[in-house]
């Protein structure tokens, strides 16, 4: 046999599964894509995590496409963090080109062009699903770690939240939060140090400081109502396609406090309610982080401690997710080292720091008997990667450079009226994008202070009549006791209560 037919048997044999896989593209070997070499992943080992790595151009953004409409294709739900904003046009079919068809020739692979079901969703007040969730949800631990505040204020922040809790206020949005806050060394100052100790100004003046950070990125648009329910990413069409979520994030790219907030909330919501997974040989959601260092380089060394974390416990949940960043460097070892597929585009030696990045690249795909990797790695063409998934057993398989396959949508983004049109026939921009400021802390604190205030100028009044009275009639007056009833409860914070509970015992599991 010659060394072409070892190879293509090489391929095929490690390539194939029993269960359910998709097919990236077909194995190439001297630069020659070999027809129907095809590299695929198991569904099964999808929620082990991934990455999709390459210089500028080298095609990860339709990696990431040829990956979402293909796990789509097999009935699981998909979401994305389009930061770029160019993968609505996941929503069409791709119009062909001579490219594409010499690509599948040469792959061995037929092209049918297919539009998919995609809902946009939105972190500002962009087109889209408006994603939302309140401070109640999100839990003082989280809120604390988010804010990066220091031990003594997040032990304030669980104060604050023990008070909302005891006295009903439900905390919706950052204005309530902000006002409690200040609630709490002012009007209420008397009422927080009897039942909890002194709180001090400049501990809540440091939160809030941090808070108007938040506030300056956008937050007032994220935290509030109507909280997104997690569940309504796993849809799927009356086709038994899963639904391919799209984040548009175009605006949030400079703004990675909101964004790592969003990213982290959500994980953790995902977490909390997604049920324990059986082996069930798929995954429940894959979910796509383009631009993935932006996460990365902002993120507090808390913040990344719980990233970590979530990644490892994650995916028991059944759910994979997929990092999308020019160097594997701009991830953090801990992560790295938890991931499964590995989609490796060229890698451009243009400095001294990019050499050094390839040989660490390198490194992490040994040379095999077909490959010298580093030469590889700089030498690949666009839509073409190093790849290199793991078997139904879990192991490696056999290290490929691919030709990748052509995205069967559309490589370009959704037009204005096209967009408009998805949006509007969307049940879930009826569920999700309509205003909602009910009663909350904010108001139900003013109203609070509002009525003590009145009844101590009635007071006032009333001691300054009695005064007068006693005066006159030289008799003694008693005095009425000042009331502090609350509002009726709004809503019953059970779901907020439980999801912080369940953090609770997330944050034990991490601390050993
Ligand atoms: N799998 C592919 N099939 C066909 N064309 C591709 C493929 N991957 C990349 N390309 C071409 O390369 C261009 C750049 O790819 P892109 O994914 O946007 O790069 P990156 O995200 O790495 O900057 C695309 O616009 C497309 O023309
Ligand atoms: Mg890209």
């Amino acid at each position: 046999m010659g060394r072409q037919d070892d190879f293509f048997k090489h391929i095929t044999e490690g390539n194939t599964n029993k269960g359910e896989y998709l097919t990236l593209g077909s194995a190439m070997l001297d630069g020659k894509t070999i027809e129907k070499a095809f590299v695929n992943v198991p569904l099964k080992t999808m929620n082990r995590h991934g990455l999709i790595a390459g210089a500028t151009g080298t095609g990860k953004t339709k990696t990431l496409q040829v990956l979402a409409e293909n796990l789509s294709e097999k009935g699981v739900p998909v979401l994305l963090m389009d930061i770029k904003g160019d993968l609505s046009g996941l929503a069409q079919p791709s119009p062909g080109h001579p490219k594409i068809d010499e690509r599948h020739a040469a792959i061995g692979l037929p092209f049918n062009p297919k539009a998919f079901p995609v809902e946009i969703l939105t972190l500002s007040e962009q087109n889209g699903v408006r994603l939302r969730a309140t401070i109640s949800e999100f839990g003082p631990v989280l809120i604390s770690r988010i804010l990066d505040v220091t031990e003594t204020q997040a032990g304030i922040i669980s104060v604050i939240f023990k008070y909302c809790d005891d006295n009903k206020l439900p905390l919706l949005d950052l204005k309530d939060f902000k006002k409690i806050l200040q609630y709490a060394t002012g009007e209420g100052k008397e009422e927080f140090q009897e039942a909890y100790g002194r709180i001090s100004t400049a501990s809540t003046g440091a939160i809030l400081r941090k808070i108007i950070e938040i506030e300056q990125q956008g937050g007032e648009l994220f935290f509030g109502e109507k909280s997104f329910e997690v569940d309504d990413l796993l849809r799927i069409d009356e086709d038994g396609r899963g639904y391919i979520n799209i984040i548009r994030l175009t605006d949030t790219q400079d703004k990675p406090k909101l964004f790592s907030t969003f990213m982290l909330s959500l994980l953790a919501e995902i977490y909390s309610t997604f049920p324990e997974q059986g082996d069930t040989g798929r995954p429940e959601l894959i979910m796509f982080i383009d631009e993935a260092h932006l996460i990365f380089n902002e993120a507090s060394k808390a913040l990344l401690n719980q990233i970590e974390s979530i990644v490892k416990l994650i995916r028991s949940k059944g759910v994979g997710l997929y990092f999308v960043t020019q160097n594997p460097t701009d991830v953090p070892e801990a992560v790295l080292s938890q991931l499964g597929l590995k989609v490796q585009h060229a890698l451009r030696a243009f400095t001294a720091k990019d050499r050094k990045a390839i040989k660490l690249t390198a490194q992490n795909y040994p040379d095999t008997e077909y490959y010298d990797t580093a030469n590889v790695l700089t030498s690949l063409g666009t839509g073409e990667a190093l790849v290199s998934a793991l078997n139904e057993k879990g192991r490696p398989t056999p290290l490929a450079a691919t030709m990748m396959r052509a995205p069967m949508s559309r490589m370009d983004i959704l037009t204005d009226s096209e967009l408009k049109k998805l949006l509007s026939e969307s049940n879930l921009v009826k569920k999700y994008n309509e205003e909602v400021d009910r009663e909350s802390a904010y108001e139900m604190l003013n109203e609070k202070i509002e009525q003590a205030e009145a009844e101590e100028a009635k007071e006032k009044a009333k001691q300054e009549k009695e005064a007068l009275k006693k005066a006159e009639s030289k008799r003694k007056s008693g005095t009425t006791r000042k009331s502090t009833r609350m509002n009726p409860i709004v809503k019953v914070l059970t779901s907020a209560t439980f999801i912080r509970s369940v953090f609770g015992i997330l944050t034990k599991v991490m601390k050993k």
